[in-house]
């Protein structure tokens, strides 16, 4: 069936929005900080809305799990559900809207029960859409239901409406950015204030910034679930987050972030993906970038996304990419599409359309940042130069600094290379017999 023909009049008999449309009838499943930002949004700007949308937004009946919690919102209007999948199913909703998080149990058996039930849902909740969107959106399609998810990548920043709407002329080439605002808080923090990681992290933490798994945000698992959201549009390609390079933050140093910076430097939790003749090409891992760039000079909890078509170039869009209201904003602009009738496929086209690309085994090649303690002895360098020269990788620069007693640390930066030829250098220093601990490896992306 396609997707972007349906009418989306709802079958609402509680009241009427503007021009006697009836009112478009919200179920809110979630009342936390995403949720109570969509309460807010709808009562403050009830007829704001209602003039561009052309009709009301009424919530109807809300769920959450503890009905006695205090919420800071006014939800004396609204019906209560306990259960979100009796939420989803009640007759007098015509949007279903998850905020509650996860990729199993209550939100996925929501969001099935509400497209079962003949209701549109926008959700924004990246895990549960990067584990099983292509399922949701093969029954949203069946069904003859939309799915939207404006909030669940970079929150506030409307990257999903410019890749489906605004760029879907291009060929899209590389698509990139900083989709995870605790990371790149915890980084620019240990930059600014030369901290170490850990001391950092846990002041993320008191400040409320983690997720309650922390590893989502600092393992990177967050972030490459709003990547292979992104990827599946870019490039037409059913998510596939399990072909995700992933790697986190945790193991990157205060000493890396300043010899970065020295070197003119930043370093990011980036995610990149392309589509090569390898294959579709996504990682999510610790990466320098220039720093004079828009990604080098991206500060705090704020969020980046680089969008490169054929046609438009380079574009890129910067905001908040969490908290109540610009996420809440988000949710509601899927909302109001809904009410306006516009109606897309959850990924940009038909979910039976999607391709089933090939993971790329490898990432395009790259200049490496490489960072070592050396024993500092003769010929101690010639060794490691030799190893990085017998796995085809050239050096462009090599810099020895600060002599620590009988250590040198030494930092290398290679030509372009293969992750793989930079993991065969690496696994044959150990057999020097020069090296003192674990070498560093981090990419150098060409933003
Ligand atoms: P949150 O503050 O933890 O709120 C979750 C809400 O869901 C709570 O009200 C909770 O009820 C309710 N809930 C959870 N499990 C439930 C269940 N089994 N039955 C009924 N209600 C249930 O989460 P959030 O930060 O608002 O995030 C919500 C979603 O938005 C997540 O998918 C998240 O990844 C996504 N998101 C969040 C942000 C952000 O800035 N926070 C940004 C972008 C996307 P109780 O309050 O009664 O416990
Ligand atoms: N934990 C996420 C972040 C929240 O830090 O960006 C928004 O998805």
């Amino acid at each position: 069936m396609s997707q972007n023909v349906t009418s989306t009049q709802g079958t609402g008999t509680q009241g009427t929005g503007t021009q006697g449309s009836p009112a478009l009838r919200i179920g809110l499943a979630g009342l936390g900080t995403v949720g109570i930002g969509v309460v807010k949004i709808v009562q403050r700007h009830a007829d704001l809305i209602a003039a561009r949308a052309g009709r009301r937004i009424e919530i109807v009946a809300v769920a959450a799990r503890d009905a006695g919690k205090s919420r800071g919102a006014d939800l004396t209007g609204y019906a209560w559900e306990t259960d979100p999948v009796a939420l989803a199913r009640r007759a007098d909703i015509d949007v279903f809207v998850e905020v509650m998080g996860g990729h199993e149990g209550a939100a996925r058996l929501a969001t099935e029960a509400a497209i079962a039930s003949g209701k549109d849902v926008v959700t924004a909740n990246k895990a549960l859409l990067a584990h099983h969107g292509h399922d949701l959106a093969l029954a949203a399609e069946a069904a003859g239901r939309v799915i939207r998810f404006e909030a669940a990548v970079a929150g506030g920043i409307p990257v999903i409406k410019a890749l489906t709407e605004g760029l879907a002329a291009n060929q899209l080439r590389r698509v990139m950015g900083v989709m995870n605002g605790t990371c790149n808080y915890i980084l620019t923090r240990m930059q600014s204030a030369g901290l170490p990681y850990a001391t950092v992290f846990e002041e993320a933490r008191q400040l409320g910034y983690l997720e309650a798994d922390p590893n989502l945000d600092v393992g990177g698992i967050d972030a490459g679930h709003k990547l292979s959201l992104l990827a599946a549009i870019a490039f037409g390609a059913r998510v596939s987050f399990d072909a995700v390079e992933l790697e986190g933050i945790g193991a990157v140093s205060i000493d890396d972030i300043r010899l970065a910076a020295d070197m003119g430097y930043r370093i990011k939790l980036l995610g990149v993906a392309q589509m090569t003749g390898r294959g579709l090409e996504q990682r999510m891992t610790p990466c320098l970038v220039p720093a004079d760039s828009p990604l080098g000079q991206l500060e705090g909890g704020t969020n980046m996304v680089v969008l490169e078509g054929d046609a438009v170039g380079q574009i890129v869009l910067r905001g908040a990419g969490a908290g109540e209201g610009p996420t809440a904003s988000a949710v509601m602009a899927d909302v109001i599409d809904l009410a306006r009738g516009i109606r897309l496929p959850t990924f940009g086209q038909p979910a039976a359309s999607l391709g089933r690309p090939t993971a790329a085994r490898t990432a395009t090649a790259a200049p490496y940042y490489l960072r070592m303690t050396l024993l500092d002895k003769p010929g101690a360098l010639a060794k490691i130069a030799t190893c990085l020269g017998e796995a085809g990788v050239s050096i462009d620069q090599m810099r020895q600094y600060g002599h620590l007693g009988t250590h040198a640390p030494v930092l290398i930066v290679t030509h372009k290379a293969t992750r793989d030829d930079i993991g065969h250098a690496m696994s044959r220093f150990a057999a020097t017999g020069v090296l003192v601990g674990e070498p560093v490896a981090l990419r150098i992306e060409e933003v």
